[in-house]
């Protein structure tokens, strides 16, 4: 298994080694390796089984050392890496030729990010490279928000995972880039578009997979828990199945339904507050992907602020594999 600490000059000389870290980051944790070194970007593929056709996003400690791998930053997008960096916000900016092909699946942009974490934050600026690293989950899984899941999944595959607690903001980043003259966001997460808005004005929402695959890999069934997982009316689902013969298992906002086992049922956040919600949210599937039940019962968020892209995360649960 995988050594659970927080010594970043250790993770700093497995990292050098071309070795692959776990590191928490406020949105999820990720598996990091060095983005500039091919092999240790083709490990990050080969431990999580992910397609080489989605790309992963890079990770550094100062907006000053984007320019170490990105050639232009659009003046609205650096505006918003001012206001929101450190933070849950991916820029996609024209790459350097010292990005491999591999980190973009051959794009011509390439996803950055300055996390906010104290730990990765230190660690990434005693490193002389950037890291590249996708969520520390196995491919289509539900992203990790703490070291024991990271250690549940990946620690037969990784020396050592840096372990900063949960995560504060509990869904990945948001990825905005530009078009011609147009802001897009092509995956809705932590930092909410109307916070974006303020700083740019108007941004579209292309936060669909399925007509470009490539672009966020944001496929259609991800986020995952292994069990099946239903979304719709809760009262009505929970009533249905009272009467069949499956166990299941509940996440609701807040709503608590007595006919069901305590431990059986989750509350994202008992007084409605989506930014709670967002926090427990992974962690809550992954329980109830664990429990002895044969489904999971949800209900979406309403829609405004996080409740838009947790609700993305609850669709993508539920959609077919
Ligand atoms: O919060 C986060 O963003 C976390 C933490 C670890 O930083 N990372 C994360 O990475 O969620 P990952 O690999 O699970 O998701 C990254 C998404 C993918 O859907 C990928 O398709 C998209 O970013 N992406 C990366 N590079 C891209 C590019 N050059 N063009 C378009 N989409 C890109
Ligand atoms: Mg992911």
């Amino acid at each position: 298994m995988a050594i659970i600490g927080q010594d970043i000059s250790q993770a700093k000389n497995f990292l050098k080694a071309g070795k692959l870290v776990a590191i928490p980051t406020e949105t999820v944790y990720g598996l990091a390796g060095n983005a500039l070194n091919t092999a240790a970007v083709a490990s990050i593929f080969e431990t999580k089984n992910r397609p080489s056709f989605d790309p992963l996003i890079i990770h550094t400690s100062s907006i000053e050392r984007v320019d170490d791998f990105v050639g232009e930053f659009p003046e609205p997008l650096y505006k918003l890496a001012k206001k929101f960096w450190p933070g849950p916000l991916t820029l996609l900016l024209p790459r350097k030729s010292n990005v491999p092909d591999l980190v973009t699946s051959g794009l011509e942009k390439v996803a950055v990010r300055v996390p906010d974490h104290p730990l990765t934050n230190s660690l990434l600026e005693i490193l002389d490279f950037p890291l590249a690293a996708p969520s520390a989950n196995p491919f289509g899984y539900i992203s990790p928000t703490t070291a024991k899941h990271v250690q549940d999944q990946l620690g037969e595959k990784i020396p050592y995972i840096l372990d900063g607690g949960s995560c504060q903001v509990g869904l990945e980043s948001t990825i905005v880039g530009m078009e011609n003259d147009q802001l897009f966001i092509y995956r809705l997460g932590g930092l909410e578009v109307a916070d974006i808005e303020k700083i740019v004005g108007l941004v579209q929402i292309k936060n669909h997979s399925s007509s470009n695959p490539q672009a966020p890999g944001l496929l259609e069934s991800h986020y995952a828990p292994r069990k099946p997982f239903l979304l719709g009316n809760l009262d009505e689902l929970v009533s249905n199945h009272l009467r069949g013969k499956k166990r299941f298992g509940v996440m609701s906002l807040s709503k608590t339904f007595k006919d069901v086992k305590v431990e059986y049922q989750k509350q994202l956040s008992p007084s409605g507050d989506l930014k709670e919600a967002a926090q427990n949210l992974f962690g809550f599937m992954r329980y109830l992907d664990e429990q002895n039940i044969e489904v999971i019962l949800a209900e979406e968020m309403p829609v405004e602020g996080l409740g838009n892209a947790i609700n993305d995360r609850l669709k993508r649960a539920a959609a077919e594999k």
